[in-house]
């Protein structure tokens, strides 16, 4: 067995990337076994939910690990591949060395991010990115997962038009929306899915029905060319 391993990635802070990452990671826990390496030192976000999520129950689902360096989530990624059927990366808010290896490594990189100007402008960094990485990781998927979306609201339904039209990312056709169930859920260390909020439950039991389907084109991941990788990292 070899681990299908998915990065959250973006090139900013506060779009959602470990409110996705722990949604999708406890669906993932159902299916098969999950671990979640935290790439985003000192925050480590997903560390904290899962820690309350332990308060709560017995087995949580998941195996939650860390990684501080790309060196440590290398080591961490080629120890744990075979143990696990799927591995989820949650990023730190910015494009460095970190955020590289995991583009280079993940056979699907997904990018969250609200239609706000600032997170749109944010993102030509990581539409580059994604680019710069098919030079080392040719095969793998990314895919644009629109979040906090406010429906009917004209300036949003612009920026996501302008960026469908200027990226080489393709979104997914299914979004996730501003709803406070992600928040509250979150800081319980639960996803929506154990939430009383049934739109919430919807939008990402349909994410990750077209994740699972799209990760059977992905590749499993790209750590046969460690030297590689670090070099891309740094570069
Ligand atoms: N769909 C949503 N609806 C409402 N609030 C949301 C949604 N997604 C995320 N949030 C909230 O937005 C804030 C930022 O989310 P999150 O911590 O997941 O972002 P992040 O990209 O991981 O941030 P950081 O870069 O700081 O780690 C949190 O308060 C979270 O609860
Ligand atoms: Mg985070």
């Amino acid at each position: 067995m070899s681990a299908k391993v998915i990065a959250i990635a973006q090139a900013k802070g506060g779009v959602g990337k470990s409110t996705l990452c722990a949604n999708l990671a406890t669906t993932f826990g159902d299916v098969g076994d999950t671990l979640v390496i935290d790439c985003d030192p000192p925050q480590n976000s997903l560390l904290a939910w899962h820690k309350v999520r332990e308060d709560i129950y017995e087995e949580t689902g998941l195996t939650v690990m860390k990684a501080d360096k790309p060196s440590e989530l290398l080591n961490l990624l080629e120890k744990e591949e075979k143990n696990f059927s799927y591995i989820l990366l949650d990023g730190p808010p910015h494009i460095n060395p970190m955020t590289r290896t995991m583009t280079a490594v993940s056979g699907l990189v997904l990018i969250p991010m609200a239609p706000s100007p600032v997170e749109v402008w944010s993102f030509e960094q990581m539409d580059a990115l994604i680019g710069e990485s098919k030079s080392i990781n040719p095969k793998a998927e990314s895919r644009l997962c629109w979040t906090r979306v406010r429906k009917r609201v004209r300036s949003s339904e612009y920026l996501i038009e302008e960026v469908r039209k200027g990226s080489q990312v393709k979104p997914f056709a299914c979004q996730l929306t501003q709803r406070v169930a992600y928040l509250d859920s979150f800081a319980e260390g639960l996803s929506v899915y154990e939430w009383p909020d049934t739109v919430a439950r919807a939008e990402i039991w349909s994410l990750f029905s077209v994740v699972q389907r799209l990760l059977k084109k992905c590749p499993d991941n790209n750590l046969k060319k460690r030297k590689d990788i670090i070099q891309f990292s740094r570069s």
